[in-house]
């Protein structure tokens, strides 16, 4: 591993928010490296390819992977183990489950080659780990999920990682006011930098009441990139009430549910989730790795801090206390 990034999903698991995956478990799943060495009838990668870690494979050859519908490969399993219930990982002999089945919290990994995208060698590991989560979440959940035509008013509840991806992603498909919300006024400066047109505080103003006012109705796109599920409630309910979309990538635990008025529906609110911005992985991830070299996608600006692997608890307190936007682990530090 080269880098990883430390991104709220971790936090969620973390702090038992998402319970789908059983401990003990090494997390980490936004980070790149370099392939080392390959098994048995591994064709796609060799040694000394620079890859990012996918959380969501591609094996292009299960029925999903070759359907235009969805991203989600059969071979990946949504436990934190492989197929067969066993895990890649010990310590002391006790079985370590293995987050997204890749792990990056950690100097070495071991994974399916569904799961590393080979990318172009000419980008840097050590800050390529964005491109295993945030990048593609953010700017797929607009590509997309939601497919903002130039033009468009675009809500964006949640400016981090995620978050900052997204207004990149509406910045690009040419909308015309893209508004960033968040309680953390620290996040406005690079929202504004990145294509933010305007910034709400939802601690100063009444939020669905403001966008209302200043689209004329409602947004024709909310994307909320927090695990809140009220804040998720609040973006639907401020959707435009005849077309607009909102779009989930927030998580929240399995099984929790949101409250959307059947009416609003009928009258032509959407509501959609998005999981890694729905690419397929293998043939995105290289692609949106093409948009950062060439300057296209500003991943330098989203990250704040670089740590040793040490550190990694502060990055966890740096990401709960909204001191950073993105804290990675770069694993050349050391102390
Ligand atoms: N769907 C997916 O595939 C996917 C992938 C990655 C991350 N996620 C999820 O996306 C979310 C964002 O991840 P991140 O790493 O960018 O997190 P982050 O902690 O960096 O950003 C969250 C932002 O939301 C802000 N916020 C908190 N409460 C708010 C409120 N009430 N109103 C407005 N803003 C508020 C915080 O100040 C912060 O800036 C998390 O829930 C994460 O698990 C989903
Ligand atoms: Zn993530
Ligand atoms: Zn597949």
């Amino acid at each position: 591993m080269a880098s990883t990034g430390v991104c709220h999903s971790d936090l969620h698991v973390l702090e038992g928010i998402d319970k789908n995956y059983p401990f003990p478990s090494v997390f980490g799943h936004e980070g790149a490296g370099v392939v080392e060495s390959i098994g048995d009838g591994v064709t796609s990668v060799k040694p000394g390819d620079k890859v990012v870690l996918c959380f969501e494979s591609f094996c292009g050859e299960c029925e999903n992977c070759k359907h235009t519908k969805t991203h989600l490969c059969k071979k990946t399993p949504r436990n934190n183990l492989q197929m067969d219930g066993t895990s890649r990982i010990t310590c002391k002999g006790q079985k370590l489950s293995q987050m997204n089945s890749i792990s990056t919290f950690s100097e070495y990994t071991v994974t399916s080659e569904f799961n590393v995208a080979k990318v172009n060698p000419a980008a840097n590991p050590n800050i390529l780990c964005l491109a295993g989560c945030c990048i593609p979440t953010g700017y797929g959940a607009v590509m997309n999920a939601a497919q903002v035509p130039r033009g468009a008013t675009c809500a964006i509840w949640g400016l981090g990682g995620v978050g900052m991806c997204v207004v990149m992603g509406c910045r690009d498909s040419g909308a015309s006011k893209i508004i960033g919300i968040d309680v953390n006024s620290k996040k406005f400066d690079l929202a504004k930098e990145l294509g933010c047109t305007d910034v709400i505080n939802p601690k100063e103003v009444n939020v669905p009441e403001k966008l209302a006012e200043m689209t004329d109705g409602g947004p024709d796109f909310c994307f909320v990139s927090v695990g809140l599920i009220p804040v998720m409630e609040e973006a639907f309910n401020s959707s435009h009430p005849q077309w607009g979309k909102t779009v989930i990538i927030g998580l929240s635990n399995v099984g929790e549910t949101m409250k959307v008025g059947i009416w609003d529906l009928i009258y032509g609110r959407k509501l959609v989730g998005t999981s890694y911005g729905g690419y397929k992985t293998r043939i995105g991830i290289p692609k949106l790795v093409e948009k950062v070299l060439n300057g296209e996608l500003e991943l330098k600006k989203l990250i704040t801090h670089r740590l040793p692997l040490e550190d990694i608890n502060e990055g966890f307190k740096m990401l709960t206390t909204g001191e950073s936007l993105r804290a990675i682990i770069d694993y050349d530090l050391r102390k």
